[in-house]
């Protein structure tokens, strides 16, 4: 044994020996500045030498163990986030790095990079993406590859790819939600039996996160994977990249969120208009629904056809029936306006028809007028021309008489007052009060004596109509519906920026 060592000893330094004096040649090598010509000569015949009897179809250490194949990606940009087609596009550095010895060549020449046509001439693992709906290498100016040899037979095989992968999404908290995106890495036709994937750095085999800017969404972390897929053909190495991307409010914010609010609020108006304005309180909600109509459909355009409520549809709808409910309530205060009207008018006509009184009085009943006015005017001033054309004429004419005397400025009025008016029969009356409000005053001889005795009578200012009667609904409206929109919009911001996150973090 002893024999053995010592034969064996003077081996072993020589061996140590020559393996200085050899790194001693290099560095005279490098020393003597080996001219160009010779270096190329060289590495062509390196490469030379390696090709020749390289079988392409055999992986490295074919028969052997399995390989393994170090993967690393840079990012270059995440975009094209779409929900519609439940994809996005990830544009990438793509690095893969195995041991292929048959490539391996003196250590002198040091690390060469060469023209990726080379990789149709040496073996590549068939890495692919199982979850890309396609991908493709840019080709501008040349197919981007890279290959780099190392002398111990180390390759590193580099191409920069754009892939549109698929990403399901579930969308039941949009656009509140956060979605996880991943993109997968397999081997095509080698099972776990003939090569591993690995992350080449360990959880540092992705670079360029921090530098991804996405319009929409915030990345907020990400994953990498290692895991195996059970086909019926065996099972795959596979590793997966996963994203968790968190969708910015901000943009629906402004979009559909700001506008709806406005809008509900917009419909309220309504209760402060007085009932009477038939046309402007239905234009107005009628109006406000449809534009609600109008910005569900915005919404419902950039989504896919799910079936499912989505956060945002509960506030739309939220809305939607708000100013549906608003327009509803002018209905009720419509039609209890003319129930309480008719009610009125039946009563009075009632009064009026009722022959025991009629006879015992010879004077119709007085119907408060003035009462009914406070309801509608129109109403009053038809039966009040029904009950005592007189009446409303005078009235009428002196308005009209004191309108033009004041608007004039001049004597037309004292001739005017010659001019009197003469009590006639009942249709002409009528006619009168009819081109009076057609076609301005008409003015017939006026009695002096008679404009005094009516200047006597205690006059009915005409003032605005007063809005003492506000409906009870609409009353009651205009505290209702603000507070319990209130207590809508209090109740979802908080369970959706507050409550949801919390209980998705503990999760
Ligand atoms: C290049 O080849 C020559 C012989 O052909 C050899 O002497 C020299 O050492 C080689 N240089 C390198 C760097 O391998
Ligand atoms: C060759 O590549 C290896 C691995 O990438 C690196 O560690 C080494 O420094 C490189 N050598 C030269 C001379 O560039
Ligand atoms: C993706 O979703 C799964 C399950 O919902 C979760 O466990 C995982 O952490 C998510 N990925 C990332 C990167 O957060
Ligand atoms: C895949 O199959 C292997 C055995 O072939 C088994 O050990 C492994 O658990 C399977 N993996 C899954 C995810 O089913």
């Amino acid at each position: 044994m002893t024999l053995l060592l010592v034969l064996i000893s003077p081996l072993l330094l020589f061996l140590t020996l020559r393996m200085g004096s050899g790194l001693v040649q290099c560095r005279e090598l490098e020393a003597r500045k080996m001219d160009n010509s010779r270096r190329i000569a060289n590495i062509t015949a390196a490469i030379k030498d390696m090709l020749e009897d390289y079988d392409i179809r055999l992986r490295p250490r074919f028969g052997g163990p399995a390989i393994d194949i170090g993967i690393d990606i840079e990012i270059v940009s995440i975009n094209s986030i779409s929900e519609v087609n439940m994809d996005y596009t990830l544009t990438m550095y793509f690095r893969q790095h195995w041991k292929d010895e048959r490539l391996s060549y003196d250590p002198c020449l040091g690390n060469v990079s060469l023209s990726g046509i080379l990789a149709e001439r040496i073996w590549v693992p068939d890495t692919y993406f199982p979850n890309d709906k396609r991908s493709f290498v840019h080709d501008v100016t040349v197919t981007n590859k890279l290959l780099r040899f190392h002398h111990d037979g180390t390759i590193t095989y580099g191409m920069r790819i754009t892939s549109v992968a698929s990403c399901y999404m579930d969308l039941v908290h949009y656009p509140m939600d956060e979605q996880n995106c991943s993109l997968e890495i397999e081997s095509y036709g080698y099972t776990t039996a003939d090569v591993n994937f690995v992350w080449q750095y360990g959880d540092d085999s992705l670079e360029g996160v921090n530098n991804i800017e996405m319009a929409q969404f915030t990345l907020s972390d990400y994953k990498l994977i290692v895991k195996m897929q059970n086909f019926s053909t065996g099972s795959y190495p596979r590793l997966a990249l996963t994203f968790r991307i968190k969708r910015n409010v901000g943009f629906f914010f402004l979009q559909t969120y700001l506008p709806s609010i406005l809008l509900v609020m917009l419909s309220w108006v309504s209760f402060w208009i007085n009932h009477e304005a038939t046309s402007a309180r239905v234009s107005l909600g009628i109006t406000t629904v449809l534009t609600m109509t109008t910005i569900s459909t915005a919404v419902r355009q950039s989504l896919p056809r799910i079936s499912y409520v989505k956060s945002i549809d509960i506030y739309v709808i939220t809305c939607y029936s708000f100013v549906f409910a608003a327009l509803v309530e002018y209905a009720i205060v419509n039609y209890n306006y003319w129930l309480e009207q008719k009610k009125k008018v039946k009563e009075a006509h009632g009064i009026k028809n009722n022959p025991t009184q009629n006879s015992n009085n010879k004077k119709p009943p007085e119907v408060r007028y003035d009462q009914l006015q406070q309801f509608n005017p129109q109403v009053a001033l038809r039966l009040s021309q029904v009950d005592s054309e007189d009446d409303i004429l005078e009235d009428d004419e002196m308005k009209n008489s004191m309108g033009m005397d004041a608007l004039n400025g001049n004597d037309r009025g004292h001739r005017r007052t010659s001019l009197t008016y003469r009590p006639q029969h009942r249709n002409n009356a009528q006619n009168n009060a009819r081109n009076n409000t057609a076609y301005g005053p008409r003015y017939t001889n006026v009695n002096p004596s008679i404009t005094r005795r009516r200047k006597k009578k205690p006059k009915r200012i005409r003032v605005l109509p007063r809005i003492r009667n506000v409906n009870t609904v609409d009353r009651v409206s205009r505290i209702l519906f603000p507070f319990l929109f209130l207590l809508f919009n209090v109740l979802y911001w908080v369970g959706y920026l507050y409550v949801l996150p919390n209980r998705s973090k503990n999760e």
